[in-house]
């Protein structure tokens, strides 16, 4: 589970996020995780968007659910 993700504003769109969670994943599949989640603001739209290009999707009925106010995003490893 990503729990949170800042990017300085003074830095973005020069790949850091990106490139932090594709550490975040190699990490992943390197203790054996199948799936990776996170959750996010559905109004948070830089957050989605990087999701998206990331091959993260939206689950629609995850099995423990997000906290109110969020949506789960996951992505198979
Ligand atoms: C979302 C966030 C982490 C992205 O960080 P970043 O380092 O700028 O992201 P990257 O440069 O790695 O972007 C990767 C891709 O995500 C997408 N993306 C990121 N920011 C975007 C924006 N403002 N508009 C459109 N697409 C965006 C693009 O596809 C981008 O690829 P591209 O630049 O080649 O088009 C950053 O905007 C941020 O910190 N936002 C606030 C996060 C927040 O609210 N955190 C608290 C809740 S967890």
């Amino acid at each position: 589970m990503v729990q949170s993700l800042w990017t300085d504003p003074s830095l973005r769109r020069r790949g850091i996020a990106r490139e932090l969670k594709r550490l975040g994943e190699e990490w992943a599949r390197s203790v054996g995780a199948t799936t990776i989640a996170t959750n996010v603001a559905p109004k948070n739209r830089e957050m989605i968007l990087l999701n998206e290009t990331l091959g993260f999707c939206v689950d629609s009925s995850p099995s423990d659910p997000p906290p109110a106010g969020y949506v789960r995003m996951t992505k198979a490893l």
